[in-house]
């Protein structure tokens, strides 16, 4: 089967860029990003950070690295981190806060990926008593990847943004898909930004680029993260070519975001007919998870129909609508289910 044959629900990072998107790439007009001459890519972080409102904003290779640069920027090693226990960064992104920041996490429960404002408060440690670790970061994820594409609703953030202000912490946003959020709302990203000290987000999930994401703050906090971006080896040369595909894009690919939570939502209810399938979240956006009674050989008898989905443990998968998939394959997708789940009586 062709790669493009496949309906591959595994997730939004799986698009390939149009030819629209390739054009643009092409064309892009390059420099020396290093030497801080890339013109595309000054372009790129003068209109992220206008979109949120921050005073700069910096072009990295991926989400997991604008996060842990938000951290290392943001914190000293010995310090404690609270997020939650589903969030990106301490499920996903191999140890790095603890490995390369040396900072602890305390994570916390909450309902779909979202932290609850009293429970931080209560476990911000002053770092008074020696023997503790200081909490100075408060890290959250918009919308929630493992909480099933949760958005968090804006007065949360603001009570979060308040609690990190009043006992001198920093408060960062994952917002790798914070664009659904942002079209689901009807709202801009300097809503939710103007209460994170620091948000980031990424251009290769659902927007459709192969690569990229971006970190907005402060001045300050953002001249440092360069440094560490530089550290990690994250300095990229005629990076031009990359923040065009960024570019193109914020420019085209932000309000169709809608049609993939359109498609998520039709792909439920029609599955919902099924007694073999439940649905352990809700799905307000692009993401479905799907609890059956073997994820593993599920995933492979859907397979055989060219339908490629996530089994995250042993007893759920996991489905995700993107910009390659139309509502074609929308409807191959739900008929390959509905063949390899039996029916209700
Ligand atoms: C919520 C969230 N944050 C961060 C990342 C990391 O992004 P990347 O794969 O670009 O490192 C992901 C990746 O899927 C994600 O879902």
């Amino acid at each position: 089967m062709k790669a493009n044959e496949w309906i591959d629900l595994r997730s939004d990072t799986v698009t390939r860029p149009s030819s629209g998107m390739r054009r643009a790439m092409a064309n892009a007009e390059v420099g020396d990003d290093v030497f801080g001459e890339d013109p595309t890519v000054e372009r790129l972080q003068t209109l992220a950070a206008n979109l949120a409102q921050k005073e700069a904003a910096l072009f990295v290779p991926s989400g997991t690295m604008a996060n842990l640069l938000a951290v290392l920027a943001q914190t000293r090693p010995g310090d404690s981190v609270i997020l939650h226990r589903d969030a990106h960064p301490y499920q996903y992104e191999s140890g790095n806060m603890a490995a390369v920041a040396g900072v602890l996490p305390v994570t916390l429960p909450g309902d779909f990926g979202i932290l609850n404002p009293e429970n931080v408060q209560s476990h911000i440690d002053s770092g008074a008593d020696h023997h503790r670790s200081p909490t100075t970061l408060i890290s959250i994820e918009n919308t929630t990847n493992r909480g099933g594409g949760a958005i968090y609703p804006v007065t949360t953030v603001q009570k979060l943004g308040e609690i990190s202000r009043r006992h001198g912490l920093r408060l960062h946003c994952d917002g790798a898909r914070i664009f659904h959020a942002l079209v689901e709302l009807g709202i801009p990203l300097s809503e939710y930004a103007q209460h994170v000290h620091t948000l980031s987000f990424c251009f290769s999930k659902g927007l459709g680029a192969p690569v990229g994401s971006i970190l907005l703050g402060d001045k300050q906090t953002i001249e440092r993260a360069h440094r560490f971006r530089k550290m990690l080896g994250g300095g990229m040369r005629q990076a031009g070519v990359l923040a065009a595909a960024a570019l193109y894009a914020l420019e085209n690919n932000v309000e169709r975001l809608k049609d993939d939570h359109k498609r998520a939502r039709i792909f439920r209810e029609e599955l919902e007919k099924s007694c073999a399938i439940s649905f352990p979240l809700p799905s307000p956006t692009n993401i479905v998870y799907l609890d059956v009674s073997d994820a593993p050989s599920l995933a492979s008898r859907l397979r055989e129909w060219g339908i490629l989905v996530l089994p995250v443990s042993k007893t759920r998968v996991r489905a995700v609508f993107h910009l390659d998939i139309d509502d074609g394959k929308l409807h191959r997708a739900i008929e390959a289910f509905r063949n390899v789940i039996p029916r209700c009586l």
